[in-house]
């Protein structure tokens, strides 16, 4: 594979440890073991785990990608990795290609309101994060829960040839290392402008805060990554990530 670099010229190069499974539970548990920069990909888990104790439909041809990161002493830099990962996720769709996508907060990616990709970070150890990356490429998530019809979409949907999973895993990766260590040496909010670049158009939005409904307008994340809702009387409250259980797009 060639090379990769970043837009300042950086070699991306792929300092990462990948242990590669036929099955497993949750790429992300197995994770939980190691250490930095090493990261487990499965071709199926028999039990993905998504966001808010969901399951993660995780058949054959999907990528099912767990890479351990470490984080530093500034909490408020690594509350917004979530955001971070998902920065990292759109580099790499990028690079391959892909052109049409977003991302809802707070880090599924989309295409034309249907589910690409969905992340899930874990913390089992100080000093360490889990960045879990479900990605659908060759996989039919709908033919195992037709809930899902019509509401996701694969890689080979978009494009003409996706690269192998081993490539994917490889591109993932060599775009997730730069923005870690971007959040290590900068802090967050370096990464701030290219993350606000992801959302797309501001949008109609209800916020389940636990229980309590709120309306509004979605218009990007602040400085820690705290969600921004304009008011319909014009007024901008920020949410800490941890107050919002749901967000649902109403103007699709
Ligand atoms: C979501 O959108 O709810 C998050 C889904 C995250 C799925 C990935 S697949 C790799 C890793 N292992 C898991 O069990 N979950 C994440």
């Amino acid at each position: 594979m060639p090379e990769l670099m970043d837009t300042a010229g950086r070699c991306l190069c792929s300092d990462w440890h990948v242990h590669e499974l036929a099955i497993t539970s949750s790429t992300n548990l197995v994770a939980a073991k190691y250490g930095a920069w090493e990261a487990v990909r499965a071709d199926r888990q028999s039990a993905g785990r998504g966001r808010f104790q969901r399951g993660w439909v995780s058949d054959e041809g999907g990528l099912w990608l767990s890479a351990v990161v470490p984080t530093g002493p500034n909490a408020a830099d690594w509350r917004a990795l979530p955001l971070a990962v998902g920065l990292a996720v759109c580099d790499a769709l990028q690079s391959i290609g892909l052109k049409r996508f977003r991302v809802r907060w707070p880090n599924d990616v989309l295409v034309d309101d249907r589910k690409l990709a969905g992340l899930l970070v874990d913390q089992f150890a100080p000093g360490l994060a889990v960045a879990g990356i479900g990605l659908n490429v060759f996989n039919h998530p709908e033919a195992h829960d037709p809930g899902l019809k019509n509401q996701v979409i694969r890689l080979a949907d978009l494009l003409p040839a996706p690269p192998d999973l081993s490539q994917l895993t490889q591109i993932l990766l060599n775009h997730l290392r730069p923005v870690v260590e971007v959040i290590r040496s900068e802090g967050f909010d370096a990464l701030l402008p290219r993350i606000n670049q992801l959302w797309g158009r501001p949008r109609r939005v209800e916020l389940d805060l636990d229980g309590d409904l709120c309306l509004g307008t979605f218009v990007g994340v602040g400085r820690e990554g705290e969600l921004l809702l304009l008011s319909d009387a014009g007024n901008k409250t920020a949410y800490d990530a941890s107050q919002v259980r749901h967000l649902k797009e109403i103007d699709l």
